[in-house]
């Protein structure tokens, strides 16, 4: 068991292809191709941007890629912009994060959220998805300016929780954050929610998961 679990919020607590999901049919048959390259221009972003040293917040980001995700795909209505990008701001959490947070919480541990997403995002989508109270932290980068995956992103939960690398379970859906938690020195759980095969080989996971049911084991414990 490890003092503090925390899990990473797009595509691992809240399922970042809802939004286009429930506006497929406004948008048209390629919601789910505009869904795609809107994640992964908002990951790209995130990482240019902190390379260049030039940050703007997630929001932002979001809302860039978005635009470059229509002109991309110039079949999908343009017209569904603002109700998809309300959506994103109240995405849907997976069913099993409250049983699983709730569980953690029992155990005594402590819970919170490392994410890329700006400090609005992050309350407006934990407060919609009534996780609020089974948290113990929500700890946007924005307070750095800088994207994961650089350290001292991962040094915001051992800063917050004044505890050693070691003592943290992190969990994330993206391979590539599972790696820079690796490299920072937590104990890593991969969720592999999409089946998509393994990378950064050299900085592997110590757990992978389907979803997070598996971190608790049969006796009500963390595995
Ligand atoms: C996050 C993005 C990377 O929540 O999914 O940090």
């Amino acid at each position: 068991m490890h003092a503090a679990y925390f899990f990473d919020a797009y595509g691992t607590l809240f399922d970042v292809h809802a939004a286009t999901r429930k506006l497929a049919d406004k948008v048209g048959p390629e919601h789910a191709l505009l869904s795609d390259v809107w994640r992964q221009k908002q990951l790209e972003y995130s990482w240019t941007r902190t390379l260049m040293d030039r940050y703007a917040d997630f929001w932002l980001l979001t809302q860039q890629a978005l635009d470059f995700a229509f002109a991309k795909v110039p079949g999908a209505n343009q017209s569904a912009r603002k109700e998809l990008l309300d959506a994103y701001w109240t995405l849907d959490c997976f069913e099993e994060v409250p049983v699983i947070l709730k569980a953690l919480k029992e155990c005594g541990v402590q819970t919170g959220i490392l994410s890329n997403g700006s400090t609005g995002m992050l309350e407006a989508a934990v407060k919609s998805s009534g996780l609020k109270d089974l948290l113990d932290h929500t700890i946007s980068v924005d307070q750095l300016s800088r994207f994961k995956a650089v350290p001292a992103v991962y040094q915001l939960v051992t800063d917050a929780c004044r505890i050693y690398p070691d003592a943290v379970s992190f969990q994330s859906s993206n391979r590539w954050d599972i790696a820079g938690a690796n490299a920072f020195g937590f104990r890593t759980v991969w969720i592999n929610r999409g089946g998509q095969p393994d990378e950064y080989t050299d900085l592997a996971p110590d757990l992978v998961l389907a979803d997070l049911n598996g971190l608790i084991g049969k006796g009500g414990k963390p595995a």
